[in-house]
């Protein structure tokens, strides 16, 4: 079985990352987005409502799984037998960080774990889940960039009824 796991701190999820799952769950026999629990950063979103809103988003993509993990990727990968990470690319400014990113996890995990980038579909090239935030804080339209439920619960946090 061919699993990959995408991973992000998807707060919240685009357009752009769900267009990265549903092209890499067609690739994969099996598909986790696992969501970092990051302590240095301070989210909009909780991890737990990352998760649930990452479920909502995947719920017809049965292959998809939906967790979150701690730590470094790689130990993760590795502890749940996952050989691939996916990441996705906009543009050519996203290439330099991840370039570093994949061929460290690739040193660091000897080899075992390899990076494969899809490339954003154009549409979505220009998205960013901290400018959503950036939008929706000053009651902006975000709902080109997210589906409704999620623009819902973005404007929510800022204290915005649409
Ligand atoms: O959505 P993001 O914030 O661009 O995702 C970044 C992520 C989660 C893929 C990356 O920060 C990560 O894998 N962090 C876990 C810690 C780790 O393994 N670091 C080693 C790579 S240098």
């Amino acid at each position: 079985m061919k699993a990959a796991v995408y991973p992000g701190s998807f707060d919240p999820v685009t357009y752009g990352h769900l267009d990265v799952i549903v092209r890499a769950s067609q690739i994969f026999d099996e598909l986790t987005v696992s969501v970092l629990n990051n302590t240095q950063k301070s989210p909009l979103f909780s991890v737990e409502e990352r998760v649930n809103i990452l479920k909502e988003a995947t719920k017809d993509l049965p292959n998809v799984k939906v967790d979150s993990f701690s730590g470094l990727l790689i130990d993760y990968a590795k502890s749940n037998h996952i050989h691939v990470v996916i990441r996705g690319l906009r543009a050519i400014t996203d290439f330099e960080f991840e370039l570093q990113v994949a061929q460290t996890n690739r040193k660091l995990s000897n080899e075992e774990i390899d990076t494969i980038f899809l490339t954003t579909s154009l549409e979505y090239a220009y998205l960013s889940s901290s400018s959503v935030k950036e939008i929706a804080s000053f009651n902006g339209d975000i709902l080109p960039c997210v589906p409704a439920f999620v623009a819902d619960l973005v404007y929510e946090k800022y204290g915005y009824k649409r």
